[in-house]
């Protein structure tokens, strides 16, 4: 049985008609740049997110890029982010000439962990870069403690949890300063290319922002700072616009997955229940941590496996899309490597990168598919 990473067909040929009137109507009007369009999916965001103001941005990447530059972020500047994440969570913060410090996680939830921020703020510390790291948010609180003692901006790089909430029911995007989603099309609220939207509580943020994404422009061709072009294309809006009504069920579909993924490793015999210890030689795996009362969205569902590897082979054999994200940690990329961090530095996140293994989770997944997962994970541990 083939069991791919992600079906995008299979989500499309369910709206297929709508996504297809909703693009004919902005190729019929010709209205391509910002426009009621973008307003409305805008407006439609910021209610969803419940943040007082969204701003439709170019991509993720720009999202993260754009708040930091309407900061004044840039040369001498320190930014604190977590050492493991996308890349773009640390290259936008170099784009603008700051300097990313990076921070180790918490070993049960992937998130960078706030006790050890603070040793790592210096005079030259403007912001701190969290991320809600495959759907589940980031500890906020003790975050925004420190980033208030210290007078920092936070920056949640929600890229991947749109929809995700804590404890409070507080969702991500307006936990901090600003919020930064990412519509790739693989993301649970994916467009038709890329797209991205900032989010902020703050009214003059808001309007710097919708200032920022044009350039700086105050009045047609008056700029009084230098901004860039990072418009949401109206195309992407429109289309977006038709798939955000259905992303609470599709998020469902996925944490169904993500329960039935439990129940049945649990049945094999492969669960290795909740441990921080390494898992190498434990001859099974660990399903993601979800604090209480946390809504985690499963842009990805991450297992730590024993003999990773090998696992993910003999799945990709079996024609199952497992993947490793991310086996890198940012602080031992090359780009950073000015930055001297040697390997042990962050150890959390070092072994992580070693057991780490996303399984797919997409909504549209059979039952049938998801037994077939589940059996051949608990064949290569020989159960
Ligand atoms: C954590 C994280 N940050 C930032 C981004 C950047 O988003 P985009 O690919 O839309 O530029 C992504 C997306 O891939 C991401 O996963």
């Amino acid at each position: 049985m083939r069991v791919p990473t992600l079906d995008l067909k299979a989500q499309y040929d369910t709206i297929r008609e709508d996504i297809l009137t909703a693009a004919t109507k902005v190729f019929d009007s010709q209205g391509f740049i910002l426009g009621k369009t973008v307003q409305d999916f805008e407006a439609a965001c910021a209610e969803y997110t419940t943040a007082k103001h969204a701003v439709g941005v170019s991509s993720g990447t720009d999202a993260i890029l754009i708040a930091l530059m309407n900061e004044g972020i840039g040369h001498g500047d320190e930014v604190i982010t977590t050492t493991f994440s996308f890349f773009a969570t640390a290259g936008t913060i170099a784009r603008t000439g700051a300097t990313p410090v990076f921070v180790d996680i918490d070993p049960r939830t992937f998130n960078i962990d706030p006790a050890l921020i603070e040793a790592k703020i210096t005079p030259k510390t403007k912001a701190i870069v969290p991320v809600h790291l495959y759907g589940l948010p980031a500890d906020m609180d003790p975050i925004n403690a420190i980033a208030k003692k210290h007078n920092l901006i936070v920056i949640e790089d929600a890229a991947q949890a749109i929809g995700a909430h804590d404890d409070q029911g507080r969702q991500v995007g307006t936990l901090g300063d600003y919020g930064c989603f990412s519509f790739f099309p693989s993301k649970n609220l994916g467009g038709a290319g890329d797209a991205g939207m900032t989010t902020t509580m703050d009214d003059a943020r808001a309007e710097k922002l919708f200032k920022m994404r044009m350039h700086g422009e105050v009045r047609q061709y008056v700029h009084t700072f230098v901004g860039g072009n990072f418009r949401i294309d109206a195309l992407q809006a429109a289309i977006l616009h038709v798939k955000l009504p259905h992303l609470d069920s599709w998020t469902e579909g996925r944490q169904r997955n993500a329960d039935t993924y439990r129940e049945l490793l649990s049945e094999r015999g492969v669960l290795l229940g909740d441990t921080v210890e390494p898992v190498e030689g434990k001859g099974g795996v660990v399903t993601p941590f979800v604090p209480e009362g946390y809504r985690h969205i499963y842009h990805q569902f991450v297992l730590r496996a024993d003999r990773r590897d090998e696992l993910m082979a003999f799945l990709n054999e079996r024609e199952i899309g497992a993947r490793i994200y991310y086996p890198i940690p940012l602080h031992q990329q090359e780009c950073f490597a000015d930055l001297s961090y040697k390997t042990g530095d962050m150890p959390v996140a070092e072994q992580l990168a070693k057991e780490v293994l996303a399984l797919p989770v997409y909504p549209e997944m059979t039952p049938e598919m998801l037994v077939y997962v589940a059996d051949q994970v608990a064949q290569f541990y020989g159960k």
